[in-house]
């Protein structure tokens, strides 16, 4: 799905970095006059992507998920919400609103840190080649002839990162009971 990813100016740094080529539009006083731009913008940059957060951190502003989405699905654009900062105070549902894409933060959570989330359609997330190649990502790889580019295939589900192979012998702990 190759293509620019459009964005709000009210966005997490994590959510304008992570985003090659594409507007950053203002976002304007009123959430009804933004949409309006968003309008506009999706129809003329016919982005790829629409990369929104669901709660500003810079604003604090909750934005209407289910409206966004319509705007950006007739414009022929996804959807990846950031709801870092909307997960952890409200119920979120993603068939409900549309949401093709969401991403979290565990810590945001109260998960150990480096914990997180993406949701998203698996034959779309395994289309795509994983963010980290490590662990068992790999399916096979294909040395080059000279000059030639090395060819990796990806074994699927392919999610964004993938965990190490589990290499301890300790078999998994039951769960305990606690004493009374
Ligand atoms: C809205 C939003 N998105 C993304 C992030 C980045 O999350 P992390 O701390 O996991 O990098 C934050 C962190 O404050 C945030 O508030």
């Amino acid at each position: 799905m190759p293509g620019p990813v459009l964005r709000l100016d009210v966005e997490h740094h994590a959510n304008l970095l992570a985003w090659g080529p594409g507007r950053v539009l203002r976002a304007a006083p009123t959430v009804a006059q933004t949409l309006a731009d968003l309008r506009y913008a999706l129809a003329a940059d016919r982005p790829a992507l629409l990369a929104v957060t669901g709660a500003s951190n810079v604003t604090g502003e909750v934005l209407p998920l289910e409206e966004i989405t319509a705007l950006a699905h007739a414009a022929g654009a996804r959807v990846v919400v950031d709801a870092a900062q909307l997960a952890p105070h409200r119920h979120v549902d993603i068939a409900a609103a549309g949401i093709d894409y969401l991403a979290l933060s565990g810590h945001k959570l109260y998960a150990p840190y480096g914990a997180g989330v993406l949701v998203g359609r698996r034959d779309w997330l395994d289309v795509a080649a994983p963010y980290l190649a490590g662990g068992g990502a790999v399916h096979a790889v294909t040395a080059p002839d000279e000059g030639g580019a090395t060819e990796v295939s990806w074994r699927p589900p392919h999610t964004a990162t993938r965990p190490a192979p589990r290499t301890s012998s300790a078999p998994p702990r039951s769960p305990r009971r606690a004493a009374c």
